[in-house]
């Protein structure tokens, strides 16, 4: 039986982060950012890793753009360190910096691979954290300089920019929960960070357009896609709604249509009057957007709790658990509603696999928003095996993954066949890299690295993916 396919134009693509895979964190007048200062200090990250050497991507992109290219993929996700090219955060470009993206860019259009290029992708330089990082207005003023400045310098070489990577994370991880850099706790300081990191999405965007008119321009974000434990409960609902408001409309409504959620303002009435936004922000937030970048791994299941204890059981109780949206203390007003551990298959972050929320998150964004849909992240960890093939050379037969993706770009596929407008997909990740505070221990590559050689070794999941890319249908 023919498998299904997709659409000549579709985009097929991998994707990855600078922290992650870059490394060389004090060479080429790179400065540290939070996430240095974090893995270096918080003591909050895995066997207390870094991402000083990564996986020496800064050294190796070379070698990486070959595999990009053996894949056979059209486009290529990554994100450009801000204090790599702007060491103090604002002022003067540094050279090398640029250099260096400029380079990468050159080699993966030379290979026929279109850059996606993130700008920040969670590594806010420290000086501008010292100033007061994303709660401050004056960090979203810097990001803007920093967007124009890449636009000016790199604009002829990348195809789409995307503003921000996953701000709810940036805000409620880094600025309420503190499992993610810069690690403060400061319920009233995330939502300013809410903000700031919107207003700085929409000011990047124009500055990117003014300097580089038919640029095309997109964010992305982490939507939940939300269940309520007992749909039949008012309660349960209740809590489903104070979420989405929280992690999905916080951000959809002010970027798609200028205005904030008047259940999210009254919701979080105790904490803050919401004074830091100021008369126009929601016209410079609501910038059009050629595709909304949209981050898919995994549901969640909610219903009202009575305490602020996290849920027996659930994943909330783990400190490094960065990206569980149970992750205790990110859900500033909300820390009475429960995370329901779910049944059935997961990963090794212990997320459910539940391919058809990925449909479901596709059809509903195209018909609430109608805009273009990229998944820009899909994949999934697990704990591989390497193994000795009888021509002596290392395998990773990773089927679980392998099966992971094929059902995602199935649910995809579904979600083509409803009629939403997506555009593109790109695998998380091209290579295992630093899991931000699982550090090295959960490995999301098609493509392994051997942490202690660096040695790049294609798991089944990468042979799997390329006869996908090559094809434009899936695999049987
Ligand atoms: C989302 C983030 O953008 C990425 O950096 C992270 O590694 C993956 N999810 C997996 O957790």
């Amino acid at each position: 039986m023919p498998g299904r396919t997709f659409p000549a134009g579709f985009v097929w693509g991998a994707a990855t982060a600078a922290y992650q895979i870059e490394g060389a964190a004090a060479e080429g007048g790179r400065t540290p950012s939070i996430w240095d200062t974090y893995a270096h200090h918080s003591g909050r990250v895995e066997n207390g890793d870094t991402g000083d050497v990564a996986v020496d991507h800064y050294h190796r992109w070379e070698e990486d753009v070959e595999h990009l290219a053996a894949l056979g993929v059209g486009a290529y996700r990554l994100s450009i360190s801000w204090s790599r090219v702007i060491p103090t955060g604002r002022g003067p470009l540094n050279p090398e910096g640029v250099a260096f993206y400029r380079r990468l860019l050159e080699a993966l259009r030379a290979r026929g691979i279109a850059p996606w290029v993130t700008l920040y992708h969670w590594d806010l330089p420290q000086e501008l954290e010292d100033a007061g990082g994303w709660p401050e207005r004056a960090t979203a003023e810097a990001f803007a300089d920093y967007a124009r400045a890449m636009a000016r310098e790199l604009g002829d070489l990348v195809e789409v920019w995307t503003t921000l990577n996953e701000p709810w994370c940036s805000a409620y991880l880094g600025y309420a929960s503190g499992v993610h850099a810069p690690g403060r706790s400061e319920p009233a300081a995330a939502l300013a960070a809410v903000h700031h990191l919107s207003l700085a999405h929409g000011l990047a965007a124009a500055a990117i357009r003014q300097e580089t008119p038919g640029a095309r321009v997109s964010v992305t974000l982490n939507l939940h896609v939300l269940r309520a434990a007992d749909p039949s409960s008012r309660a349960d609902r209740d809590a489903l709604r104070r979420i989405d408001a929280l992690g999905n409309r916080a951000f959809l409504e002010p970027m798609l249509r200028g205005r904030y959620p008047a259940d999210l303002l009254a919701d979080t009435r105790a904490i803050t009057d919401w004074a830091f936004v100021r008369d126009g922000d929601l016209e410079v937030i609501r910038q059009p957007l050629d595709a909304l970048g949209v981050n898919y791994y995994s549901t969640t299941t909610v219903r009202a709790g009575g305490g602020s204890a996290p849920a027996a059981g659930s994943a909330a109780s783990t400190a490094a658990d960065g990206h569980r949206p149970s992750a205790h203390g990110a859900w500033v007003g909300a820390e009475d509603v429960e995370f329901v551990p779910h049944e059935g298959p997961s990963t090794a972050m212990g997320w459910n696999i539940e391919p058809a929320g990925l449909t479901e998150l596709l059809t509903d964004l195209h018909r609430r928003y109608g805009v273009p849909l990229v998944v820009t992240e899909n994949g999934a960890a697990f704990d591989d095996e390497v193994t000795v093939g009888p021509d002596g050379a290392a395998r990773v037969h990773d089927e679980r993954r392998v099966r992971y993706l094929r059902d995602h770009v199935d649910a995809l596929g579904a979600a083509l066949d409803a009629g939403a407008d997506v555009r593109g997909y790109f695998a998380w990740s091209l290579l295992d890299n630093f899991e931000w505070g699982w550090g090295y221990t959960k490995r999301f590559g098609v493509i392994r690295v051997d942490y202690d050689t660096l040695e790049r070794i294609w798991k089944d999941s990468a042979h799997w993916y390329r006869r996908l890319v090559r094809t434009h249908a899936l695999p049987p």
